[in-house]
């Protein structure tokens, strides 16, 4: 009895399939255990070029459960591998795809040593990986789009290597992220807008990168958000006018990249800013009296931009002030009395301006500065005395202005850090 052509087509066809898949479906019924583990730790190992320390090759003997090897940690239910930690140990090597066959892998951290080579797309298999630490290797190549499928991913590391290519949108899935740092990579492309929507993100940290394109605008309310780092990139265009309005716990503000156009005034929303660092940018306009609702700064950066107009008198409410750079730009007219109750202040920069007028004698109340440089402006009338009660200074640069008046003779007596000291040699009534 001859089979129908059509029957037996099909009949091969089963055949094949059965061939072909009955032994992987075989394999599949045979969990992983720790078996699979040691092999993908042992495949690790065989990656190792250079073990400087010979911490896995003493180490990592097969003669012992891998749970009692030097950097890794065990589930204490299941017996499987769930941290893997081998920071700080100069460990020069590759990736192999195998540790994605660490399939209760929690942790992974290899900060600090010399891997190389590029993120096999394997690890995108680790969904239970919360924290992925690969800062200060030498990794290249691409970021896998597939580490977006890391769900529960909380904590991404990938800082000091040398990724290439652009942010994956995908990491925009990551929605445990609290920690997402690529920074000093040579990442290129502009930076997702979607990354300023993950509910529980902490820090953006993304600086010494070829970041360009815009700073995305913010529309989601982001109360976690602490930290935003996109400093030495080259991103442009001005600072999205709404985006402070959504960040009203933000510390950190660094970006030190071609920005233009002025302060939104959404940023002086920000009660909790610490840190504010935009030097080296194109921004222009004034520094409006809101400056003073910020009284948690500690750290301004605005050198190095287009600011004009004069200091408002608010900036005295800025108490907890430890440095201030105001250099290289066109800010003009006195500066305001009220610098004087910036009594934490070790740095002030205000050279390279077009102040006038005299140097307010409150100078003298800042009994903790180091560095006083007032150089290159428009400043007149006599250096007022108090400068020379600030026992903790060590360079004082007020060259180039119009000042008059006497230096006291025994200055390094008043002064016993001074280390530098640039009097106004184009003064003709000045003198030491
Ligand atoms: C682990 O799985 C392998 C097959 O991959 C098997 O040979 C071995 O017996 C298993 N070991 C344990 C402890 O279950
Ligand atoms: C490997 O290191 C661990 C932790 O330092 C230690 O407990 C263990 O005895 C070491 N094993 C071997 C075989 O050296
Ligand atoms: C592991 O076994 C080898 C022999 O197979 C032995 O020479 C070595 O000392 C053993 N190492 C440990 C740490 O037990
Ligand atoms: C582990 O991963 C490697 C490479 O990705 C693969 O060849 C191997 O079959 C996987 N499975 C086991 C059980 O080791
Ligand atoms: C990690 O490596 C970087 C770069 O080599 C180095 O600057 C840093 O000090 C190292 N950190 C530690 C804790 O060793
Ligand atoms: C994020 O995940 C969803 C489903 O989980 C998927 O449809 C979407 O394509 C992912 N987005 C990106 C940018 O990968
Ligand atoms: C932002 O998150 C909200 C809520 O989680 C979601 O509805 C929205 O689609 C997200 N928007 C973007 C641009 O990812
Ligand atoms: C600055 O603070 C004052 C007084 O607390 C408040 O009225 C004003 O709205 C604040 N400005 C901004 C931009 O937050
Ligand atoms: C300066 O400090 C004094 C008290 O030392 C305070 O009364 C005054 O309001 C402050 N001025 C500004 C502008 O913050
Ligand atoms: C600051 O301005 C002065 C005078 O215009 C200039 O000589 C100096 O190079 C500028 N500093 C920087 C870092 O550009
Ligand atoms: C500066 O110090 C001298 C004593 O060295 C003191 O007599 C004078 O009052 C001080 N001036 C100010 C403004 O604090």
């Amino acid at each position: 009895m001859a089979f129908n052509p059509c029957c037996r087509i099909l009949l091969s066809m089963t055949l094949l399939w059965v061939q072909h898949y009955l032994p992987s479906v075989a394999n599949a019924k045979i969990p992983p255990n720790i078996t699979t583990d040691r092999d993908a730790l042992l495949a690790l190992k065989a990656r190792i070029s250079y073990d400087p320390h010979s911490i896995l090759a003493n180490n990592w003997s097969t003669n012992v459960s891998v749970c009692d090897w030097v950097g890794v940690t065990c589930g204490f239910s299941h017996h499987r591998v769930t941290v893997l930690d081998l920071s700080f140990m100069g460990l020069v090597g590759t990736i192999p795809p195998h540790v994605g066959n660490l399939s209760f892998l929690v942790t992974l951290a290899i900060p600090n040593n010399s891997f190389h080579g590029s993120i096999p797309i394997e690890l995108a298999h680790l969904y239970r990986l919360r924290i992925l630490y690969f800062r200060f290797n030498n990794l290249d190549g691409e970021i896998p789009s597939g580490m977006g499928l890391l769900s529960r991913l909380e904590y991404l590391n990938l800082a000091n290597n040398h990724f290439t290519g652009t942010i994956p949108s995908s990491l925009s899935n990551l929605t445990s992220l609290y920690l997402f740092a690529l920074s000093y990579n040579a990442l290129s492309g502009s930076v997702p807008s979607s990354f300023f929507n993950l509910s529980r993100l902490q820090g953006i940290y993304l600086a010494g990168n070829k970041l360009s394109g815009p700073i995305p605008s913010i529309s989601y309310n982001m109360p976690s958000i602490q930290t935003i780092d996109l400093r030495d990139n080259e991103m442009s265009g001005e600072l999205p006018k709404n985006m402070f309005d959504h960040l009203p716990n933000l510390q950190d503000l660094v970006s030190e990249n071609q920005l233009d156009g002025g302060l939104p005034s959404s940023l002086f929303k920000c009660k909790q800013l610490q840190y504010l660092s935009l030097w080296s940018n194109k921004l222009t306009g004034r520094l409006p009296t809101e400056i003073g609702n910020l009284t948690a700064l500690r750290v301004i950066y605005l050198d190095l931009n287009n600011f004009e107009g004069r200091l408002p008198l608010e900036i005295g409410n800025l108490g907890m002030l430890i440095d201030m750079a105001l250099s290289n730009n066109s800010f003009e007219g006195r500066v305001p009395l009220e610098i004087g109750n910036l009594t934490m202040l070790t740095i002030l920069y205000l050279s390279d301006n077009h102040f006038e007028g005299e140097i307010p004698s409150e100078v003298g109340n800042l009994r903790n500065l180091k560095v006083l440089n007032m150089g290159r402006n428009n400043f007149d009338g006599a250096i007022p005395f108090e400068i020379f009660n600030i026992t903790t200074i060590r360079i004082i640069d007020l060259t180039l202005n119009k000042l008059s008046g006497h230096l006291p003779s025994n200055i390094g007596l008043f002064l016993p850090n001074v280390q530098r000291l640039f009097p106004n040699w184009h003064n003709s009534e000045l003198y030491i």
